[in-house]
């Protein structure tokens, strides 16, 4: 199932000839700096596709190009019950997985708990503490009449998405936190024995088969369910891409000499991209944004593109027009609400987008209720220009990264199976994406359909985990490789 939409992307812009000309003036500002047109989406392809290839050599680039060690994709022959824990930027969810002997299908029990704010910022024991304790209480609640302490069989698959050094699966240094995080004592660190402590701090005593990163996950999952997946992608509270790649083609796997043909899952951590600043076209809200958030000069590409800063871009810029003696918007009205810091998130935009009234009343009662500014119907026009112009250059600029991808590989057709609340629930955000891969790639109106598609995925960091930890068990049981060992206690992946 395709979820391109028509041919062509929306274009929704409504009567602006009641706009006063001071907010018209600023609406074209706007767009100038926030519109990427075709041209600079070449360039911006061209350069993430050479800092692809960076990040795979011994020297390496900004984007990290983890290798994963998930190696080749799923049979659909996998079977067994797995645990899967998905640490997402909001969320905490538990599975208990079920792959039956039928191919490609999979039965699922989940739990979900919030990941309270105040974790974001606390200590890495506290965070570890907290996400074995809701394991623990999911276990409780669907092993009822067992013995916790006697599950020690079952194999989990932890999916923590942030950038990963692995040297095997079951282990993971953690580069640097993203998504805002900025929990003390874990960067540098491996994070299985931490979780793996904290899990035995609560008497559970399952280890972690698999550290997994959602794309990888979503890579496998969808690969699972549909041969013609090549590319894996999150567009959520973070963004990023994972592909499978020939082990000859990584440098600085070189050293192990492995099998060059073998395919091994790279997290490409693509919210790197740029960190060097060249290439994309970024505002000044986008240098503010950086510049205040836990971790300047990081995940620049990710800053303009991901669910977690969207509402944040948007917050920004009527901020600064409302600053701005030049331009009469929101006048007389206390505008303390909207000061706040990350108060707006991603759905903010998207119910601006979906409002369906010409007069946009629903954006009018959004703002009113959120914070508490009563809007007139110009400046309407003019926030939901902005959120437009905010939502496109977000998919537009996506579409860049899996396109860079689809270069890089020499793939001229595939599927995409991507996840993530932007993706899912951002109105339009998947056909202004196909919009620039035709752009990109040059399909006109005789290519009948898209050879690239992006399509919703299967659940990557619950059944995707599921199916690593299948996989890494049936290598393990070959004793096939599954990574260098890393002398770590309790590792099961034992000496290449
Ligand atoms: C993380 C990635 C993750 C992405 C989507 C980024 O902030 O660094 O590991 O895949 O968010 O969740």
């Amino acid at each position: 199932m395709s979820f391109q939409g028509g041919r062509k992307a929306p274009s929704r812009k409504g009567s602006m000839h009641d706009v006063p000309k001071d907010l018209m003036k600023q609406i074209k500002d706007l767009e100038a700096q926030f519109t990427v047109e075709t041209p600079k989406l070449h360039e911006i392809v061209a350069k993430f596709q050479s800092e692809l290839e960076k990040g795979l050599t011994r020297e390496g680039g900004s984007i990290p190009m983890n290798p994963t060690w998930v190696i080749g994709y799923p049979s659909g022959e996998e079977t067994g019950t797995y645990l899967a824990l998905d640490m997402g930027g909001t969320n905490l969810r538990v599975c208990e997985v079920e792959l039956p002997e039928e191919k490609g299908q999979y039965d699922i029990y989940q739990s979900k708990y919030r990941l309270p704010e105040e974790l974001k910022s606390g200590t890495g024991e506290q965070l570890f503490d907290y996400i074995a304790e809701c394991v623990k209480q999911f276990l409780i609640a669907n092993h009822e009449g067992e013995d916790i302490s006697e599950l020690k069989d079952l194999h989990l698959g932890f999916t923590f998405s942030y950038p990963c050094t692995q040297d095997a699966i079951d282990h993971g240094v953690l580069q640097r936190w993203t998504k805002g995080f900025d929990i003390s004592g874990v960067e540098g660190e491996d994070v299985v024995p931490m979780f793996e402590e904290a899990l035995e701090r609560k008497g559970v005593p399952i280890r972690i088969t698999a550290l997994v990163n959602d794309t990888t996950g979503t890579l496998i999952a969808s690969a699972y369910t549909d041969p013609l997946t090549r590319i894996g992608c999150i567009f959520g509270t973070g963004c990023n891409a994972a592909y499978m790649e020939e082990v000859g083609c990584v440098p600085k796997l070189d050293h192990l000499g492995l099998d060059p043909n073998l395919q091994i899952a790279i997290n490409c951590e693509w919210g790197a991209f740029d960190n060097e600043r060249v290439v994309l076209p970024r505002t000044v809200y986008d240098v503010h944004i950086d510049k205040t958030s836990p971790r300047p000069g990081q995940q620049i590409f990710e800053k303009m593109v991901a669910g977690l800063y969207l509402g944040e871009l948007f917050r920004l810029v009527l901020v600064d027009l409302h600053a701005n003696p030049e331009v009469k918007i929101f006048e007389g009205q206390d505008i303390s609400a909207l000061q706040n810091e990350y108060s707006l998130d991603a759905s903010f935009l998207a119910d601006i987008e979906n409002d369906p009234w010409e007069n946009l009343m629903e954006t009018h009662a959004l703002f009113e209720k959120n914070l508490k500014i009563d809007t007139t119907e110009p400046e309407r026009k003019l926030v939901r220009r902005l959120a437009e112009l905010i939502g496109t250059r977000a998919a537009r600029l996506s579409a860049c990264g899996v396109a860079a991808i689809a270069k890089k590989k020499g793939i001229t057709s595939c599927h995409v199976g991507a996840d993530g609340s932007v993706f899912n629930l951002y109105p339009h955000f998947q056909t202004r994406g196909a919009q620039a891969l035709r752009e990109i790639f040059g399909w006109g109106k005789e290519v009948r359909e898209d050879p690239i598609q992006i399509v919703p995925s299967e659940d990557g960091s619950g059944v995707g985990a599921a199916l690593i930890a299948a996989l890494t068990m049936k290598r393990i049981k070959q004793g096939i490789h599954a990574g260098v060992n890393v002398k770590r206690k309790n590792s099961l992946i034992p000496p290449v």
